[in-house]
């Protein structure tokens, strides 16, 4: 792909969204307003996404946003997915991040490591999303220490065997192809004896578990995965055999410039919904807006969601650009999930009584925003990331 795409200029650097980039955010906004704000709170309350909306997201061509135009998609980068997870997550958290893992966590690692065989076999049916995507890392025993798994899948004549059980699987009651991380060799150092596996949906011996109650994004299942004796081959491993971690790591580098756009997109709610409110809500004769107090907490949550969404769009841009993006995309996930809290908060604060209750969506922002510091790495993660990227 061209980097058409913000901050590249002749001069060198701008900030104006291209036109082909503002026409994608121009879609996404509309779909945003007009059908996801809708249903978000029904999406909450009956903890499901419908089919419907899966279907309008593969007719604008969101699930194939980074596939190449040769696999049906649209050929677009991270800044484009950036620009549009922003938007999604603004409208319904529980839809965004279902769009983030499946253009981060899965697409992007099977279009880098994947041999043509794989590619051909799966990024049309991803692109169009009659096959939807999730990711397998997390187990009961290995959440921030990742490398700790525990699944195996051990050698069958020519084959492989996958045996144990996975946690935490976004969009894992849906999805058609996961990328599943298991140990391949016991008897070297944790992180080197992983093997990432493309396990189809409907491969005998997968099962879909329990399903998690959550405090937000509710619309979207996170479930436990069960792997009963799933017989793959070679030509389902993803990369080399005993190198899956890096293949991991990499990928949630990617990943997690997604959840940090979902950040930039839930706290973006929660200013819009505060700016209505201030200039509505009267107390002491006249709008809360016109009091100093309410006018800090909108000026700080304007700053910093800024500050977050330059931060998200540059980690993107340098992705897009080959570039290393270890700490870059650590930065802006840690920040924009900061910020995606403390505006929910505040948000809550404005709204009074009434933010604490379901009169307004901001109680959803409030609980939505919360995951967004815990999963791909919780905060201290990313802290752990970007010093270990500095003091080496
Ligand atoms: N790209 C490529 N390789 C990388 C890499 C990257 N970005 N980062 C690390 N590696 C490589 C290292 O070079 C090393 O390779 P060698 O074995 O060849 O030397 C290997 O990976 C091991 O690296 P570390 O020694 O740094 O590994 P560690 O065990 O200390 O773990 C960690 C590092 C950062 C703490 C990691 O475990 C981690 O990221 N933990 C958080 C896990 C996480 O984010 N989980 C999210 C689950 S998915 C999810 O939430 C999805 C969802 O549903 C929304």
């Amino acid at each position: 792909m061209t980097v058409t795409d913000p901050v590249t200029t002749q001069a060198g650097l701008g900030f104006e969204l291209g036109e082909e980039l503002s026409l994608i955010q121009d879609e996404a906004k509309k779909f945003a307003d007009d059908v996801l704000l809708p249903l978000a709170t029904k999406h909450d309350r009956e903890e499901r996404i419908g089919d419907d909306v899966y279907r309008q997201i593969g007719d604008l061509g969101f699930w194939g946003l980074t596939i190449p135009e040769e696999y049906g998609g649209a050929g677009f980068g991270n800044v484009a997915l950036a620009v549009v997870l922003e938007e999604l997550n603004r409208a319904c958290a529980a839809t965004g991040v279902a769009v983030s893992v499946h253009n981060s966590l899965l697409c992007a690692p099977l279009m880098k490591f994947g041999t043509d065989e794989q590619k051909q076999r799966w990024l049309p049916q991803l692109a169009s999303g009659e096959v939807i995507g999730a990711y397998s890392l997390s187990e009961a025993g290995s959440g921030s220490d990742a490398a700790a798994l525990a699944a195996t899948a051990t050698r069958d004549g020519d084959g492989w065997v996958l045996n144990g059980t996975k946690l935490w699987v976004t969009s894992g009651d849906r999805a058609g192809l996961f990328l599943i991380y298991v140990r391949t060799n016991p008897d070297v150092p944790k992180a080197k004896g992983i093997t990432a596996f493309l396990v189809p949906g409907d491969a005998p011996g997968l099962k879909v578990g329990k399903h998690e109650k959550k405090t937000g994004i509710r619309g979207s299942a996170t479930v436990e995965i069960i792997l009963d004796g799933v017989r793959l081959t070679d030509s389902d491993i993803l990369g080399e055999v005993d190198r899956g971690f890096p293949v991991a790591m990499d990928t949630l580098a990617g990943g997690r410039i997604g959840i940090a756009s979902q950040a930039v997109g839930i706290g973006q709610a929660c200013l819009d919904a505060s700016v209505k409110y201030a200039m509505e809500r009267e107390q002491f004769g006249k709008p809360i807006g016109h009091f100093q107090a309410v006018q800090h907490k909108i000026a700080d949550m304007s700053a910093r969601l800024e500050a977050s969404r330059l931060l998200v769009r540059k980690a993107a841009w340098m992705r897009d650009a080959g570039m290393e993006v270890n700490r870059q995309s650590s930065e802006a996930k840690m920040l924009a999930s900061q910020a995606a809290n403390f505006c929910a908060d505040e948000t809550v604060q404005i709204h009074g009584g009434a933010g604490y209750t379901d009169h307004f969506h901001v109680e959803r922002l409030f609980r939505d925003a919360r995951i967004t510091e815990i999963y791909e790495g919780a905060t201290d993660i990313q802290r752990l990331v970007i010093a270990r990227s500095l003091l080496k």
